[in-house]
């Protein structure tokens, strides 16, 4: 099924110029990209985005990471977005992702693991939603 999902390519990855690297693997795994904006995430936008994980003992440490440079957010469609994003993107831990993965080859550690995903279609929609109105999506 044709669906949408939310991507960020996070600060690690943008210090290291890797935007177009990242969204060349991107495309190459089928996925298109429908929406993109580079911006600075204020503090209050990065725990309210991530406020899932707000118990969370690296909550803070994480904040501090995703303000600590531009991130590129990012609509990706496709045929099943979701998974197969999180198929490209690859584990949370870059120490367990596959081979050829996209934080295999570039994160830096758990932290900064040079990509986001959502991990449902449910999360992707409210995901895109914090981002992006839909006159931004072009497909
Ligand atoms: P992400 O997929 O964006 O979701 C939450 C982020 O928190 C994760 O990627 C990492 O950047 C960061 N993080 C830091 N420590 C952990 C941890 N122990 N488990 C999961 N995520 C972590």
């Amino acid at each position: 099924m044709t669906e949408r999902t939310l991507s960020i390519i996070k600060p690690d990855a943008t210090r290291r110029n890797l935007t177009g690297r990242i969204n060349a693997m991107l495309e190459e795994a089928g996925l298109r990209i429908v929406a993109q904006k580079r911006t600075r995430l204020t503090v209050d936008e990065a725990r309210a985005f991530y406020a899932v994980h707000r118990e969370r003992p690296f909550f803070d440490s994480l904040v501090t990471f995703m303000t600590s440079g531009p991130v590129v957010v990012q609509v990706l469609e496709g045929r099943d977005a979701v998974a197969r994003n999180r198929d490209i993107m690859g584990a949370t831990n870059p120490e367990q992702a596959a081979d050829g993965t996209i934080r295999k080859v570039f994160a830096e550690s758990l932290e900064a693991n040079s990509v986001h995903g959502s991990d449902s279609p449910d999360n992707a929609a409210i995901e895109i939603a914090f981002f992006f109105s839909a006159r931004d999506i072009t497909g």
